[in-house]
C-alpha cells in the first residue's frame, strides 16, 4: 500500500510548494490537481465553448489520463486558465470524471514510487479521505495575492496587486461556497498558516509532523 499525502488549501497559500518539496523529500510521486481542472478549462477554451456548459466540460475530462498529460504547458498556469478551471471545477460531473484517476495514481502512485502527495482542494476531504497525513496550508488573502502577482510579474506578466487580489477573492469564494467538495480543511488536517511562515519552514513543520 503506498502512503498518501494530501494537501490542500486556497490558492497561493504555499500548497504547491509545500507539496513538490514533501514529494522530493520522500521520493514520492506528486501530482499537481489543480492542473487537471486548469487542463479541462485551458480544452474548453480552445474548442471555444462555454465554461458553463457542463456536458462538454465533463466530456473533455473523461477523455484524460494523466500519464499523457503535458504538465508542462504554460498555459496551465496563467491566471485566465486558473478561473476558468474554478468554473468547470463547479461541475458534479466533471468532478466525478476526475475523481478515479486521481485515486488511482494516490493508489498506485507512477514509477513504483513507495507514495503519492496530491495537492488540491478537496484531497483530505473527498478524494483520499483516508490518506495518512493530512494538511491544509493556508494564509491571509492579502500575503496570497502579493506572492501570486509577484510570481506573475516574474513570469513577464504585468499584474496589478489589485486586480489579482480582486480575482483571488472571487475565485476563494467559488472554490469555498460550491455545492461539491468545496475547500475546506478536513477534520483531521494539520493547519499551516503560512502568512508569517517562509517556504523554509513550513516544510520543516510539516516533516515533523510527518515523523
Ligand atoms: O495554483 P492555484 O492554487 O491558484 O490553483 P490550482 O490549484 O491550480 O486550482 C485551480 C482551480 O481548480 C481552483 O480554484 C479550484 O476551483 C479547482 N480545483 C478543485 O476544485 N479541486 C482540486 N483538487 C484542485 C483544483
Amino acid at each position: 500500500m503506498s502512503i498518501v499525502i494530501a494537501v490542500d488549501g486556497p490558492a497561493a497559500s504555499g500548497k504547491g510548494t509545500l507539496a513538490r518539496r514533501l514529494a522530493a523529500e520522500l521520493g514520492y510521486a506528486y501530482l499537481d490537481t489543480g492542473l487537471l481542472y486548469r487542463a479541462v478549462g485551458v480544452e474548453i477554451l480552445r474548442v471555444a465553448a462555454d465554461p458553463a456548459d457542463e456536458a462538454i466540460a465533463a466530456d473533455i475530462a473523461r477523455e484524460f489520463c494523466i500519464s499523457e498529460m503535458n504538465f508542462a504547458d504554460p498555459a496551465l498556469r496563467n491566471e485566465t486558465s486558473g478561473h476558468v478551471a474554478a468554473v468547470v471545477a463547479t461541475h458534479a460531473n466533471v468532478r466525478a470524471a476526475l475523481v478515479g484517476l486521481q485515486r488511482e495514481f494516490a493508489r498506485n502512485p507512477p514509477g513504483s514510487a513507495p507514495g503519492a502527495v496530491l495537492d488540491g482542494r478537496d484531497i483530505g476531504t473527498i478524494i483520499c479521505p483516508g490518506a495518512d497525513y493530512k494538511f491544509f496550508v493556508d494564509a491571509a488573502i492579502e500575503v496570497r495575492a502579493g506572492r501570486r502577482a509577484k510570481e506573475l510579474r516574474e513570469k513577464g506578466d504585468p499584474s496589478i496587486y489589485s486586480r489579482v487580489l480582486h480575482d483571488m477573492k472571487e475565485r476563494d469564494l467559488r472554490d469555498r461556497t460550491r455545492k461539491i467538495a468545496p475547500l475546506a480543511p478536513a477534520a483531521d488536517a494539520s493547519v499551516i498558516d503560512t502568512t508569517n511562515l517562509s517556504a523554509d519552514a513550513a516544510f520543516a513543520l510539516a516533516m515533523s509532523l510527518i515523523k
